[in-house]
């Protein structure tokens, strides 16, 4: 038996590809280990999102080839800066064994195998097979789980790597989809998350049939054959499965079927986290996000007409090439009158080979810095208020496990994806409990189980 230490940066679909590549590498007896110094195989599934991605893997892959020097064993490099970077990486860091990218995970084995025998492995491919694999898999989590629905991006966001790392979108069939979530099921897991960098594109490309040529930039079907809301409700009978969430919307996709989907079906959460980038027009035109704050807003007040207790959660950059002061200001106040439940943040960061990145009107690290700052603390606010109306109130909570910060209490999210600690015993882990609120902090609350 040999060791695998894996380490994962990034988003949800890359934790979720990780978990596929313990399972692949199980198969030929690599077990997976905390321990860095005790494997024989150091796997970093990377994440180029931002330039500060980059940087925190960059150092920790130094710290490994450090290692590397006292006591011999593989490095490989898979993700998303590895599709990106893949000569320069084999160029600049000799002691890596093997780089891979996001298309061809399947063959992390046969890498392993050929690096073993003392070869260098760099295999990129472009586009992922016509006939998706269906990988083996070993979770790290023990109530919840995700689920990817749909890899890749038929958006060009002109300042996001992702389509060029990830390719093109491909959904996988729902039959592939419910056979996972049944056996997820059988294996105890309460909670499932759908993913996809566009999850709420799940489907169109099936009804394509994968045709390129058919395939019209941005159409939704009247009346779809495949859809996310279809697929949650084809799902939605998984006996033991308690929960369904999905995760990351685009605005231009939530789809009134999918709303009222969500309005209707109990398991469906009534979370919906879909970035809205920036809340003026101007810049929203320029980053390609073809909606306006206006669609938005619609939206946004669809999803709480139907259900008044939604929690609605947003990414934003502040910075984006030629930002005005009032231009971030109108991000500024669509963070407060659209009250959101909690948002992501980040200062602009030039992605090699996107539109945005050679731009002449970059804005100063010192001035993004600033409105990054501003815009965290208006944020603060506004979700420590939220959080400050859930006080007295009872959630059902999900109990996921032991409390992060202190092995003696339990913690588990309501079905808006708020973090709940609270005391009690380790039997409830996995189940569904009644909490009463009674702290709320910015980013958590506190609560007491009610028997
Ligand atoms: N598909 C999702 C987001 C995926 S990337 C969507 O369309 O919203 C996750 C987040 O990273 C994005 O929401 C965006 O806010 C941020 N991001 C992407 N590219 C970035 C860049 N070049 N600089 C700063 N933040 C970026
Ligand atoms: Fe990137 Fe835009 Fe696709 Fe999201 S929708 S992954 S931001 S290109
Ligand atoms: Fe990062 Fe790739 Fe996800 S660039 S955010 S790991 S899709």
């Amino acid at each position: 038996m040999k060791q695998v230490y894996i380490e994962t940066f990034g988003c949800q679909m890359n934790k979720a590809d990780s978990e596929h590549m313990l399972g692949l590498l199980d198969e030929i007896n690599y077990k997976p280990t905390e321990s860095i110094d005790e494997a024989d195989l150091v796997l970093f599934n990377t994440c180029t999102i931002r330039e500060s991605a980059n940087h925190k893997f960059y150092s920790q892959l130094g710290i490994a080839g450090k290692l590397k020097k006292n006591k011999p064993f593989l490095i490989g490099v898979g993700g998303c800066a590895a599709q990106d970077k893949k000569d320069w990486l084999m160029k600049n860091f000799p002691y890596v064994d093997i780089v891979f990218g996001t298309n061809n995970i399947q063959s992390l084995p046969e890498f392993v195998k050929k690096a073993e025998k003392g070869e260098r492995v760099c295999e990129i491919v472009n586009e992922l097979p016509f006939e998706l694999p269906e990988l083996p898999v070993i979770r790290q989590t023990k109530v919840t789980a995700w689920v990817n629905v749909i890899l890749g991006c038929n958006f060009n966001c002109t300042y996001c790597i992702v389509p060029s790392v990830r390719g093109r979108e491909r959904s996988r069939k729902p039959e592939d989809i419910k056979k996972e979530i049944e056996i997820l099921a059988s294996q105890g897991f309460k909670e499932i998350t759908l993913l996809g960098q566009n999850v709420t594109a799940y489907g169109y490309d099936l009804a394509l049939n994968y045709s390129k040529e058919k395939a019209v930039f941005g159409h939704i079907p009247d009346d779809p054959e495949y859809s996310l809301a279809k697929l949650i409700r084809y799902i939605h009978d998984v006996d033991g499965i308690e929960r369904i969430r999905f995760l990351t919307g685009h605005p231009f996709h939530v789809t009134d079927e999918l709303i009222e989907t969500v309005a209707e079906l109990p398991k469906a959460c009534e979370y919906f986290h879909i970035p809205m980038q920036s809340g003026d027009d101007t810049v929203l035109r320029r980053m390609a996000r073809v909606y306006t704050a206006e669609k938005y807003k619609k939206m946004a007040d669809k999803i709480r007409e139907k259900m008044p207790d939604a929690a609605i959660t947003s990414d934003f950059i502040v910075g984006f090439p030629g930002e005005t002061d009032e231009q971030f200001l109108n991000t500024v106040k669509i963070v407060k009158d659209l009250n959101f439940d909690g948002c992501n943040t980040a200062a602009y960061s030039p992605r090699p080979d996107t539109p945005a990145a050679i731009w002449e009107n970059q804005i100063d690290d010192d001035v993004k810095n600033e409105r990054l700052r501003y815009l965290n603390s208006v944020i603060n606010d506004v979700s420590e208020e939220k959080n400050k109306k859930r006080l007295n109130t009872t959630q059902e909570i999900l109990v996921e496990g032991n409390s992060q910060r202190n092995e003696e209490r339990l913690s588990g999210r309501t079905r808006t994806n708020v973090l709940v600690n609270f005391d009690g015993d380790k039997n409830l882990i996995g189940s569904l409990v009644n909490v009463k609120i009674k702290e709320a902090k910015p980013w958590s609350l506190d609560g007491e189980v009610i028997l």
